[in-house]
């Protein structure tokens, strides 16, 4: 479903990624362990096109993708950030409403029916109006996940979820990750904590070995 074949990227010389293959099948989920600096988040970049590859391809449903074009990479891959990276001045509504409308150019109420099915089905009904600012760190997650969801992405990255989170959270998300699994997505979670990673991966990769 997604192959990520040799992808290798440097900064000023130093190999942060040397090589690295990925392959899953739809709905599988992949953990990626491995230390502090190991280039966890520089791996979630470039899949989501926010940095470019030294070299490397990108297959979704066999066709490579380049995921700096923009368009294509909304469309295809989400990322849910280690900060949320949440509008402050936007309602979760807004939040979720923004890409939609101004990426993919959708109608606007067709992007709030499906915006508000994606917010009811991660417990966030009733957060509709809510600012950032008022919401709980595991509520600006699950808002975070919604406005990944309602690009409907073929592929949904996570950059340390359980970081911010307390252990009862740590479930949770855990249990979420594990219903949009039922549900078919395929999943890449970059996680520090091993524990969590075994508990939701089909496969697990450690960074450093890789290296
Ligand atoms: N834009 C950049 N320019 C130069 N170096 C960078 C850049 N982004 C990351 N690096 C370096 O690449 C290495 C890997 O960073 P990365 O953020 O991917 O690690 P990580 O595995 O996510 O770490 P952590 O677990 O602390 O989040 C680090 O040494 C970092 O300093
Ligand atoms: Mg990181």
């Amino acid at each position: 479903m997604i192959q990520i074949k040799n992808l290798s990227k440097a900064f000023s010389g130093k190999k942060i990624l040397d090589n690295m293959n990925i392959s899953l099948e739809k709905g599988q989920v992949l953990s990626i362990v491995g230390p502090s600096g190991g280039g966890k988040t520089t791996l979630l970049r470039c899949i989501s096109g926010l940095e470019t590859m030294d070299s490397g391809e990108i297959w979704i449903d066999e066709q490579q993708v380049d995921p700096t074009k923009h368009q294509e990479a909304t469309s295809q891959i989400g990322v849910v950030f280690q900060e949320f990276n949440l509008f402050p001045h936007l309602t979760v509504l807004e939040n979720l409403m923004l890409a939609p409308t101004l990426v993919t150019k959708k109608a606007k109420e067709d992007v709030e029916i499906t915006a508000n099915q994606i917010l009811a089905k991660l417990g966030l009904k009733g957060k509709e109006k809510q600012y950032p600012f008022e919401l709980s760190g595991g509520q600006k997650q699950r808002v975070a996940i919604a406005r990944a969801l309602v690009m409907h992405p073929k592929v949904l990255c996570y950059d340390e979820p359980t970081s911010a989170l307390d252990p009862d959270l740590r479930d949770s998300i855990a249990k979420t990750i594990l219903e949009l699994k039922d549900e078919g997505m395929t999943q890449i979670v970059v996680t520090h904590d091993h524990e969590f990673a075994k508990k939701i991966a089909d496969q697990l990769i450690e960074v450093a070995s890789i290296q």
